[in-house]
């Protein structure tokens, strides 16, 4: 199954709109007017997405993302974003359910499925983040642990919205931390993910389904990991705020 790899970038709550401009002045050179054997996103903060849109709206080869949206349209939710106003900003993607927001923000499997089935009803395509904490591996749950956040935040997509939806395999330990997964604990943990996949959706869906690894992801060890047969693509914290190092990623991790 050839499935196109996507590298996202998610600058997380670095990042307004001044160095947002920053960034697109330095990486639009090395993206503009050309094609890529992969899918190219990037998810700057919400307050940013205007300049983003404006610097990277006639891009071809640059996709934007946000970094969470309200399960609901509009109304009384204080502080939240729907994905209805984020129609107006060339956002194609939004990352849900990322570790930071189960374990900062409290959000739950449920939670993080309403949101993951608005965003479909919307057609914006989930960036589905997944991934155990080191006491969960070590404690031997880690097959229990992805087999519930899957089962839990994918419940109710139809194989259509699952086709539009990437998961990110994120271990939390591996995340910020300069711990990345050996590639063969990567894509070990991939494969298991796409089983569930295939159990949950069936065979032909899972092997669609583009599956991304995130957790200290850099130039050095991209092109490793994206060797491996189940590893889609990147979602890259720290190191995709830098272009010089997206690029690097991108450009190793599609060699
Ligand atoms: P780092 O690349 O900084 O480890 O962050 C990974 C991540 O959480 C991306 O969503």
């Amino acid at each position: 199954m050839n499935r196109k790899p996507i590298f996202a970038a998610n600058w997380k709550m670095n990042k307004g709109p001044s160095e947002t401009e920053d960034f697109a002045k330095g990486f639009l050179p090395n993206v503009e007017h050309k094609t890529f054997p992969c899918d190219i996103v990037i998810a700057p903060p919400f307050v940013s997405l205007a300049k983003a849109s404006e610097m990277f709206g006639n891009v071809s080869s640059v996709a934007l993302a946000v970094q969470n949206c309200s399960q609901f349209d509009a109304g009384a939710y204080t502080g939240e974003i729907s994905g209805l106003m984020l129609k107006e900003f060339f956002v194609h993607y939004v990352i849900l359910g990322h570790s930071e927001r189960r374990a900062i923000y409290g959000e739950t499997d449920e939670f993080i499925n309403a949101k993951v089935l608005k965003a479909r009803e919307l057609n914006l395509r989930p960036i589905f983040c997944i991934g155990e904490t080191l006491e969960e591996r070590e404690g031997g749950k880690l097959e229990e642990v992805l087999r519930r956040q899957v089962s839990v935040g994918l419940a109710g997509l139809e194989e259509k919205g699952l086709g539009d939806t990437v998961i990110a395999y994120e271990p939390v330990w591996a995340i910020g931390t300069g711990v990345t997964a050996s590639a063969a604990q990567a894509q070990e943990a991939h494969a298991f993910v796409r089983s569930l996949i295939a159990e949950q959706f069936g065979a032909d869906a899972a092997a669609k389904v583009r599956i991304q690894y995130g957790g200290s992801v850099k130039p050095g060890n991209a092109a490793e990991l994206m060797a491996c047969p189940d590893i889609d693509g990147a979602l890259i914290g720290g190191a995709a705020l830098e272009p010089s190092s997206f690029l690097g990623i991108i450009e190793n991790g599609t060699a």
